[in-house]
């Protein structure tokens, strides 16, 4: 279901205001949310629907989830304080606040690191990854240390980001029966779905002799969990990227309908 919000930037003597009128808090602070449906506790946006169907706005043809106010003062203060950009404090607190407005707490323990790690998530999702390229290309070619590639020589390292923030290595493995051999990216891919991972945002490959953009076969074994996946490749101080609709176009997968699994099990879709 479509929904949107309202969010508005503000300073710390208003937002103080606003916090000390709605909420009897006389203190200036980051982020503040009104969410304009009542979830009650343990009910979110996705689990009452009908509650959320009320918030219609034909308007903008899409459910309002509520407002969100958020200090620029205290979100450049937080920004420097953790040592990231004043980018990524304005997307995590929008991120946090979003999870408010449907919904979300993190009053117990619990609720804290469901909350945490679907921000983390959601983060990823837009390209705002604690994990920066250069970090990629670094482990794609920490990896391809371990290239085992006693036929071609060919080394390769890949490191793939899941977007629930966890990184997965892999590199070339080749085997005396030509055929049997395995890339970099497949390998980093089989090592991540195995671990639980589903959706991914970044491949990173690295190289020894040229840059290797993914074979066909990766591309589709790609193609399967990440189809917007963005692919960079490196090779000594070279690099370049794409997303890999550019690399396989009019392409096969669970989009095409036949996929039984999409959105029928959340608890598999970590
Ligand atoms: N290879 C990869 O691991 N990834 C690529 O993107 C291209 C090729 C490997 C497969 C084989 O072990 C060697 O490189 C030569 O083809």
């Amino acid at each position: 279901m479509p929904c949107a919000a309202c969010l508005r930037f503000t300073d710390d003597a208003e937002i103080r205001k606003i916090n000390r009128e709605y909420r009897g808090i006389d203190r200036a602070t980051d982020v503040l949310s009104f969410p304009s449906a009542a979830f009650c506790p343990s009910r979110t946006a996705g689990t009452a629907p009908q509650l959320l169907r009320r918030e219609w706005d034909a308007e903008i043809k899409a459910c309002m989830l509520g407002d969100i106010i958020i200090s620029a003062d205290h979100a450049r203060m937080q920004a420097e304080e953790y040592g990231h950009s004043l980018k990524r404090e304005i997307a995590y607190l929008t991120v946090h606040a979003m999870f408010h407005l449907m919904g979300y707490d993190h009053i117990r323990e619990e609720d804290r690191e469901v909350m945490r790690k679907m921000e983390e998530k959601a983060l990823n999702k837009a390209g705002i990854s604690r994990v920066d390229d250069d970090l990629l290309v670094e482990k794609a070619k920490e990896a391809m240390q371990f290239s085992y590639s006693p036929y071609s020589h060919f080394r390769v390292g890949a490191c793939l980001l899941a977007a629930d923030g966890r990184i997965f290595t892999g590199c070339n493995i080749e085997n005396a029966s030509y055929g049997v051999s395995n890339c970099a990216e497949r390998t980093a891919l089989f090592k991540a779905v195995s671990e639980g991972a589903r959706e991914f945002t970044v491949i990173a490959i690295a190289a020894e002799k040229t840059m290797a953009w993914p074979c066909g076969i990766c591309r589709q074994a790609l193609n399967e969990f990440a189809p917007d996946l963005r692919v960079i490749v490196a090779c000594g101080d070279e690099r370049d990227e794409a997303r890999l609709p550019e690399l396989l176009p009019h392409s096969f997968g669970p989009s095409n309908g036949i996929c039984e699994y999409l959105g029928k099990d959340e608890t598999n879709d970590k």
